[in-house]
């Protein structure tokens, strides 16, 4: 990778899974490690960005050089994005955000009754983090999505990309268990607004990391 093709730029960068509570132990999550863009916060800091790593329920390794972010709840992660977003020159949005979240959070654990065989939690929609900031991003500025998909991948992705107003999206096919959650492994099409697309070999997800940041420098 060519030395510092990122240097003086400041890239947020959002890994991991959020996690929604039900009550005060329990919640709501998915399977999403961190991995992927643990290892874009890596390769972006090896090129020379400031990075700030903005991460859900992580617990792996905190890459070297990056400002490193913990949060728990979708809206954490949105207020500590929208915090950072207007002096950054981008947002590579990697973590998985829940779509719902209970619409209360019970006070106690919630109870097993002997009549009642049937628990509903009603949800409420989080917000879509990458959307908002893909409506009030500025010309110089990029914002790069992710498409986990089961099926239909670049159907799907051509939708996000144009709905979330995105710059580049990378599209990975989580049905496959060899690539994605929690794999050290992956294989992703990264696709552009044009309709372009560029489907990377199964390989590390820091080779994937390194091919997405010499992107990234071109945008
Ligand atoms: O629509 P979908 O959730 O599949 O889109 C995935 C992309 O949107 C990812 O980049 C993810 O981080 C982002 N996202 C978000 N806020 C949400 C849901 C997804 O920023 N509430």
């Amino acid at each position: 990778l060519p030395e510092q093709i990122l240097k003086g730029k400041h890239i947020i960068v959002t890994a991991g899974g959020t996690r929604e509570a039900i009550d005060p132990v329990r919640y709501i999550t998915n399977h999403s490690s961190g991995k992927m863009g643990f290892a874009i916060a890596q390769a972006a800091a090896n090129a020379g960005a400031e990075v700030s790593l903005i991460a859900a329920n992580t617990s792996i390794p905190v890459p070297n050089g990056v400002d490193f972010i913990p949060v728990v709840t979708a809206k954490e992660l949105e207020a500590a994005v929208m915090k950072r977003f207007t002096s950054a020159d981008g947002l590579v949005m990697s973590a998985a955000v829940a779509d719902f979240r209970p619409a209360v959070v019970a006070d106690h654990k919630i109870k097993k009754t002997k009549d009642n065989d049937n628990l509903t939690i009603s949800m409420v929609k989080n917000p879509d983090i990458v959307k908002q900031v893909g409506a009030i991003k500025q010309p110089q500025q990029f914002v790069v999505g992710f498409a986990a998909e089961t099926n239909d991948l670049l159907a799907n992705a051509t939708k996000k990309i144009q709905s979330k107003n995105l710059d580049l999206i990378v599209a990975n096919d989580v049905a496959n268990s060899q690539i994605g959650f929690n794999s050290d492994q992956n294989q992703v099409t990264f696709m552009w607004p044009d309709g372009q697309t560029k489907k990377t070999v199964v390989e590390s997800k820091a080779k994937v990391a390194d091919e997405l940041i010499q992107i990234i420098a071109k945008l």
